[in-house]
């Protein structure tokens, strides 16, 4: 049975004082959620010793929303595992269609982020995702497979979460049809050849939505951007029926 992975992308927000008080509100409304999920929240790297001090972290977890693919060195603006590890960090965001696009970020490095990742201990979530473009060409089995096959090279499934996110749904408001989205991460899934992998959707995931998307027999958890912010609705997220 594979366990359902609800997780929060806060992106480039949140101060540590925004993060104490969100902390407030949040863990009491998430206390009794059922054991068939985990709840996770990636902040700033900035907040992330704050969010670590204030957290609870029995029922929620902390992701990174990057990790480079060495030790240490002369890699500026970068971040290692060790970093983060120290902070009780367990999951790493990588491959998120954001750096992709702004700082061009290639499957190449993006399976180095994760084979690193992994074999420091950490699990990364790995994104996929096609273009408006690439979807009305017909093109989005052909990106997604390309993505999966390169970015995912000689990672170990059993630890490994892949999230599916269509970038004309990330911010938009416009989310993927529950049942597309879960023909996507049905091939992602056969593409990886391991059935216990777990497969994200992301993009315009809101209280109102969520019910539905979790149903899907193929999608195992959300990751969630805007939504994520506000701790009331990032509750009724992680409450989904
Ligand atoms: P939104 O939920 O704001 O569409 O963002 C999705 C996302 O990019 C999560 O990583």
């Amino acid at each position: 049975m594979r366990k359902s992975v609800i997780a929060g992308n806060w992106k480039m927000h949140m101060n540590c004082a925004e993060t104490k008080s969100y902390l407030c509100d949040f863990l009491p409304l998430i206390k009794d959620i059922p054991n068939d999920r985990k709840i996770v929240i990636a902040p700033p790297f900035t907040a992330i010793s704050t969010f670590s001090s204030f957290s609870n972290s029995d029922y929620l977890h902390i992701a990174s929303q990057n990790i480079h693919w060495e030790k240490q060195g002369a890699f500026t603006a970068e971040i290692s595992p060790r970093m983060l590890i120290e902070h009780n960090v367990k999951y790493a965001i990588v491959g998120h269609s954001e750096p992709r696009k702004y700082f061009s970020e290639s499957d190449e490095q993006i399976n180095r982020r994760a084979v690193f990742a992994q074999s420091s201990g950490l699990t990364p979530i790995v994104c996929v995702g096609e273009t408006l473009e690439q979807r009305e060409r017909g093109e989005a089995d052909r990106v997604i497979t390309r993505q999966v096959e390169q970015g995912l090279e000689n990672t170990d499934p059993s630890n490994l979460i892949v999230a599916y996110e269509p970038i004309w749904a990330i911010g938009t408001g416009k989310t993927c049809e529950a049942s597309d989205a879960n023909k996507i991460c049905a091939l992602i899934r056969k593409l990886i050849g391991f059935n216990d992998v777990i497969i994200q959707y992301g993009g315009s995931v809101k209280p109102n939505n969520i019910d539905e998307i979790m149903s899907m027999s193929d999608i195992d958890g959300v990751l969630v951007g805007g939504a994520s912010l506000d701790p009331i609705s990032f509750s009724r997220i992680a409450n989904y029926k």
